[in-house]
This record gives C-alpha cells, sequence and structure tokens, in this order.
C-alpha cells in the first residue's frame, strides 16, 4: 500500500523544484483513480454545488454535505493528501465555529486538512484551526464565495493596489500559519513575485506556471462539466462525450433487443423451474384476459 503523504513530503517536493499536482474530487470511485495515478493534493471542493450538484454557484454546499462527500474521497485516497474545503458560513461566523467545523472534517470524514477562503479578514480563524491542529491551506484571489463583493468570477489583481492587497493577505496568511495558498485567476506575474516572497508552496489555478503547484477542477480536466470551461482549464479527456456514446448504445441496443443476450441472463434448474410453471399456471394473467 503506498505511503499517505504527509505536509513535509509535500514540503520537500517543492524544495526539490519538483511542482505539486492537485484536483478536485468528489467520490469513491474516482478519488481511487486519481489516488493512483499520482495526484499529489485531492481537494474535496464546495465546486462539487456546481459541478455534481448543478447549483448555479458554491453558496448551497454546507457542511453536512461536504462530510459526505469528504467522506467518501478520504476513503478512496491511500496517497494522496485530502482536503476538506470549507463551505459558505461553515467559518465566517466565529472563530469557534470556523475551529469546530474543521474538526468535523478531520473527525467525520478524515480528510488530512482544510482550505478556507480570505485573507487578513480571516487570520483569527486560521491561527484557530492551526492551533487546534489542523493543517490549512489558504485561497486568494477569486474567492468564489465572495464573488458578489468582488465583482464576479473574474482575474483579481489586475490593478496595482489590487495586486498589493494580495501579496499582503498571502503574507498574513503565511504569517497565521497556512501550509500552502492557492491562488485563483490571479495574473501569471503576479503570482510569481508572490510565489518568490513566500516560504509556504502556491498552487495555482488559472494564475499562470510560476507557482509551486497546479490545480484543476475534475470536470472541467476530464470534458465533463458542460455549462462552461474556463480559459484556464486543460481537457485532458473527453469523458462527457465517451458517456454520451455509451448511453446511445444503450439506449438502442434495448430498443433493437440486441441487449440484454444469453450472456447476461441466469439460468434456473429443470425441477425448480417446473414447480414454478405449474404454479404460475394456475395465476391469470395478461395473455389470459
Ligand atoms: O471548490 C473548489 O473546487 C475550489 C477550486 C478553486 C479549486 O476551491
Amino acid at each position: 500500500m503506498p505511503e499517505k503523504l504527509t505536509i513535509p513530503d509535500l514540503l520537500a517536493q517543492v524544495r526539490k523544484g519538483i511542482p505539486l499536482t492537485m484536483i478536485t474530487c468528489y467520490d469513491y470511485p474516482t478519488a481511487c483513480i486519481i489516488d493512483r495515478a499520482g495526484v499529489d493534493i485531492v481537494l474535496v471542493g464546495d465546486s462539487v454545488a456546481m459541478t455534481v450538484l448543478g447549483y448555479p454557484n458554491t453558496l448551497p454546499a454546507t457542511m453536512d454535505m461536504m462530510i459526505i462527500f469528504a467522506r467518501a474521497v478520504a476513503r478512496g485516497c491511500q496517497r494522496a493528501f485530502v482536503i476538506g474545503d470549507m463551505p459558505y458560513m461553515s467559518y465566517q461566523v466565529s472563530v469557534s465555529e470556523a475551529i469546530r467545523n474543521a474538526g468535523r472534517f478531520m473527525a467525520e470524514a478524515g480528510v488530512d486538512g482544510v482550505k478556507l477562503e480570505g485573507g487578513r479578514n480571516m487570520v483569527e480563524a486560521v491561527r484557530g484551526i492551526v492551533r487546534a491542529g489542523i493543517p490549512v491551506m489558504g485561497h486568494l484571489g477569486l474567492t468564489p464565495q465572495s464573488a458578489s463583493m468582488i465583482g464576479g468570477y473574474k482575474v483579481q489583481g489586475r490593478s496595482g493596489d489590487a495586486a498589493i492587497a494580495i501579496l499582503e493577505d498571502a503574507l498574513a496568511l503565511q504569517d497565521a500559519g497556512v501550509f500552502a495558498i492557492l491562488l485563483e485567476l490571479v495574473p501569471a506575474r503576479v503570482a510569481e513575485v508572490i510565489t518568490e516572497k513566500l516560504s509556504v508552496p502556491t498552487i495555482s489555478i488559472g494564475s499562470g506556471p510560476h507557482c509551486s503547484g497546479h490545480c484543476q477542477i475534475f470536470h472541467d480536466a476530464i470534458g465533463m462539466f458542460e455549462a462552461f470551461t474556463p480559459r484556464h482549464a486543460k481537457r485532458y479527456a473527453e469523458v462527457g462525450a465517451i458517456i454520451r456514446q455509451a448511453m446511445e448504445r444503450f439506449v438502442q441496443e434495448i430498443k433493437e433487443r440486441t441487449y440484454p443476450g444469453p450472456e447476461h441472463s441466469f439460468k434456473i434448474e429443470r425441477e425448480a423451474l417446473q414447480q414454478f410453471l405449474e404454479h404460475a399456471a394456475r395465476i391469470p394473467g395478461r395473455s389470459s384476459s
């Protein structure tokens, strides 16, 4: 059985100059496949609300939902470091609620750490969770839980002031004890400088090639999310098209009566069949009316 990756393992990989790989995941069978493929970090993202549950944004994800998805993923990952994404309002209300909910992820779902969105406004929550012995990944740039506050789902840090704010947020999160920071939709050069200024790793999602690691939403990477594909996402497969073709064949074969065939059916012993048929003969059926 492969050994579970720890934070020191992830940091050692970055020190050796090997980029970290991170992908989202929400279920057990996919987690098993992703884990065997050698992905380092698996994020049970609140993006599940959109990619799997069909909501228009991530806000409807709740702790109870996230625990179910995270537990399934954690069971499937023998090697990858699994992170539970703290959903909307699970950490913003008070530090004690943030600690309790991060603790639920660890104890009930069996994840290895948590992620939360926000910078200087979240350092008290981060400090509290880290003090409780729970690893925290920060998340800056486009923070989808506050999309309406930051003007929608667009690149962040394009003005000098906005870029400086992200850098200051990153330094504050590092000081509060995060082990890594996810940078979402930050201009590549800004992400590069932030990466140079931090001692903790940065993970890019749409923030260019210079971060310490790279993340994608699983459904974008395999061509399973039809609503839209963000510019930064690369499709490594067209699984949606493969599933559609398979389902079209399934429908066609049933309509044409070529499935199921004898090889998909089961036999009954002759005597048992005889007994069954004698009994059935006494019951009026459709053909007798
Ligand atoms: O919820 C999520 O999937 C995220 C992505 C930005 C990685 O936080």
